[in-house]
């Protein structure tokens, strides 16, 4: 009998199809299609210490392939979270990601400190976010990156995943893990641009966006390829997975999960869709744990 699960850190996920931050809200309208709980985890839309409006619209552009978003994190704050989202996931019986951003390292702390106390699973530290004016992406310096880990991990005992952006080079992947993060996910949204060739001014009042989708499928697989073959911690894949193949393909570079973001906009049921089709995959090649093929994309490995 095949186990379909993945063990990350200390927390088992019964398969490793995790719905992505943003692309899911928390989990309560795509409940509605089919049972959430079905899914490895859900990842909450990012988390900040305080509510947030998020930027102003346009927010999405639809590109070649692709969707470029700059919603600026809109989000009710950590402890409305908490309050009236949190009760209802777990209800739900779904493994809870919280995925949190902030300002600074000492926000991050603050932030996180208080997810440590509720009944959250996993925090994904998002150092990521392309789409905040005037801040720059943490998780693309090492330095930077690695100080708000070892602030989070010292406030926190829950598992602490880290979301760097595709723009993050070896050096910061190594360091969160050497500051105790228990994974990372990689990648977060390419930062693009569109312009309006009417008023020849950028789309978006933020001028830039973050573009994600099939289109950054590719790039996103040689950071994960890279990056799995650079850290001893799970590396968990994110970018444009849109069916059960693409799934495989990450977890042949080296990925232990992946993330289905833009996909589910597409598509609703996307997500358990390739939860199934990985399921028939396993069964069809009679594996018997996803260790098998995990990783087996690079040289020397065993396949
Ligand atoms: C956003 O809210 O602008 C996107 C969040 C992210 O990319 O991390």
């Amino acid at each position: 009998m095949a186990d379909r699960s993945i063990r990350i850190g200390g927390l088992t996920l019964k398969n490793p199809i995790i719905a992505a931050s943003g692309c899911f809200g928390f989990g309560e309208e795509y409940n509605e299609f089919y049972d959430v709980a079905r899914l490895g985890g859900v990842c909450t839309k990012g988390l900040t210490r305080r509510p947030r409006e998020g930027n102003p619209p346009p927010r999405v552009f639809e590109t070649p392939c692709g969707l470029l978003n700059s919603i600026g994190l809109q989000n009710p704050g950590v402890d409305a979270f908490i309050r009236e989202e949190l009760p209802m996931m777990k209800e739900m019986g779904l493994v809870v990601i919280a995925n949190v951003w902030a300002e600074c390292a000492e926000e991050y702390g603050e932030a996180v400190e208080i997810l440590s106390r509720s009944a959250v699973d996993v925090i994904e530290i998002n150092i990521s976010c392309p789409n905040v004016p005037g801040q720059v992406i943490v998780g693309a310096q090492a330095q930077q990156a690695a100080e708000v880990v070892r602030r989070c991990r010292s406030l926190c005992d829950k598992p602490l995943w880290v979301k760097l952006p595709p723009t993050a080079q070896i050096d910061a992947a190594q360091a969160v893990e050497e500051q105790g993060a228990d994974a990372i996910c990689a990648v977060n949204t390419f930062r693009g641009l569109a312009i309006d060739i009417e008023t020849g001014r950028p789309i978006f009042a933020n001028t830039f966006a973050g573009l994600s989708g099939p289109a950054i499928r590719p790039l996103a697989l040689q950071v994960v390829y890279q990056l799995a073959a650079a850290v001893e911690i799970p590396v968990i894949g994110i970018g444009g997975i849109t069916s059960w193949q693409d799934a495989v393909e990450f977890i042949m570079a080296g990925a232990h999960a992946v993330q289905i973001g833009t996909a589910n906009f597409i598509d609703p049921l996307a997500s358990m869709k390739i939860v199934e089709g990985l399921q028939q995959f396993m069964e069809d090649r009679r594996l018997h744990s996803w260790e098998e093929i995990r990783g087996c994309a690079h040289e020397g490995s065993p396949l």
